[in-house]
């Protein structure tokens, strides 16, 4: 009788004390009623917060009609979710591939179709990067802890410096690097690779790796070497994508033009498992039985995406990101005036790291894992960088955020700050 052992005892993986009963808008309730901000938005993934009504209607209604259907078959709410995911997305991208169930599938297709359209084998990714946790995903992620227990990697990835800026790897500054980041890449290319790459991926804003957003210039880079040697330029925008930044896409904001982009976490809205990439036609040509997963296309899901996209489409939608996002930047900015163990404040939109120094500027992981855990204590959810090995806090609230929520998120973390980092 398994009703006699703890409850982390029969779980695989780590579970916190807390038990969660509720979500509305920002704020996830525990089992005692405590009101806790959540500043991750779940794992990035709820976009529309807590429990949306319109999302939880959609859902409700589509579930009464059809939960799911092999997707080989058309329905209404894949159909719908189809043409609004090519209304939504940059010109160039027609295309849409919805038999993914993740974020971690849809990067893995792209890597495919790359791979199908150039007939090379190799891929690029970023140092820091995260790509997801498959075999092939936890190989490109750009972490070695990340890779350490496995034994068997898969061959042909080389991972690149990023362009993080404020501790670049080649010891430059912004003004007068000459972009050193994108265009050593030919190096590695030339020499660290077999040379025959099929794609370089890469996410616009780090998400995991510490919210590093890259000097003006390196993703346009980027599109010119890709496109002076063949090679199929991949935005993972599965923490970036779907208003995040401000923008439906990060692409619009640096207005770069991938060749594909790969969405899920804030597709949902309010948590629905979905997940699509989104291609050119000129990428087109994977057959169906190469990358199909059995919760692609979900038709329960495809209804809360459909929403969700509706409702960021919205002409007041966006601009209420960048409003609240350049307030809650202006305050955090202002935090970190008053406590020098902020290094650094930078983020676009809603999407916004604080990155943890020791007193000697040096980054403070213990500290930043330290405040994570407290948070709690001051009805803040927070997360940090690296999974708890990097120095960043992330602060990325549900996009409905309002300005008044906002400043109660900052005032709640300067009463952190001041009980515990000064
Ligand atoms: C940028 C990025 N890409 C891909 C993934 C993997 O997504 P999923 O967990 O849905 O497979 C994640 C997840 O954290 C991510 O942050």
């Amino acid at each position: 009788m398994e009703g006699a052992r703890k409850i982390e005892d029969l779980i695989y993986y780590q579970v916190s004390e807390y038990k969660m009963r509720h979500g509305e808008g920002i704020h996830l309730y525990d089992a005692d009623g405590r009101a806790y901000i959540d500043c991750a938005s779940g794992t990035f993934n709820l976009s529309l917060g807590y429990g949306h009504p319109e999302i939880v209607k959609a859902m409700r209604e589509q579930a009464d009609l059809l939960v799911h259907a092999t997707s080989t078959f058309r329905t209404e709410p894949v159909d719908r979710l189809v043409r609004r995911l090519v209304a939504v997305s940059p010109p160039n991208l027609t295309r849409v591939h919805l038999k993914v169930s993740g974020g971690a599938t849809a990067n893995e297709g792209a890597v495919k179709m790359a791979q199908v359209r150039t007939g090379r084998r190799e891929v690029i990714t970023l140092f820091r990067s995260h790509h997801g946790q498959t075999v092939l995903t936890t190989a490109m992620s750009g972490e070695a802890f990340r890779r350490a227990p496995f034994p068997t990697l898969v061959a042909g990835i080389t991972h690149v410096p990023d362009p993080y800026c404020l501790r670049c790897f080649y010891r430059q500054s912004p003004d007068s690097c000459g972009l050193l980041c994108a265009e050593r890449i030919n190096d590695f290319i030339d020499h660290a690779s077999s040379g025959s790459v099929a794609c370089i991926v890469v996410e616009p804003v780090s998400g995991s790796g510490g919210n590093i957003v890259p000097p003006d210039g390196y993703l346009a880079a980027l599109r010119r070497i890709c496109d002076e040697r063949g090679i199929v330029l991949v935005f993972d925008e599965v923490q970036t994508g779907i208003g995040r930044t401000g923008h439906m896409f990060a692409a619009d904001h640096f207005g770069v033009r991938p060749d594909i982009i790969t969405t899920a976490k804030g597709l949902g809205g309010s948590g629905a498992q979905v997940a699509a990439i989104l291609t050119s036609e000129e990428l087109a040509g994977l057959d169906g039985e190469y990358h199909s997963f059995t919760y692609g296309g979900n038709v329960l899901a495809a209804a809360a995406a459909d929403k969700t996209l509706e409702i960021v489409s919205r002409p007041e939608f966006l601009a209420h990101v960048r409003a609240v996002g350049a307030h809650l930047m202006e305050r955090l900015r202002d935090l970190a005036t008053r406590y020098p163990r902020i290094g650094d404040v930078r983020g676009l939109g809603l999407m916004i790291g604080l990155e943890l120094v020791d007193r000697d500027g040096r980054p403070d992981t213990p500290l930043t894992l330290h405040l994570a855990h407290r948070g709690m204590d001051h009805g803040l959810i927070l997360r940090t960088s690296r999974y708890g090995r990097g120095n960043v806090l992330k602060i990325r609230p549900p996009l409905v955020i309002t300005t008044e929520e906002a400043d109660l998120l900052c005032d709640r973390l300067e009463t952190l700050f001041a009980a515990e980092a000064t």
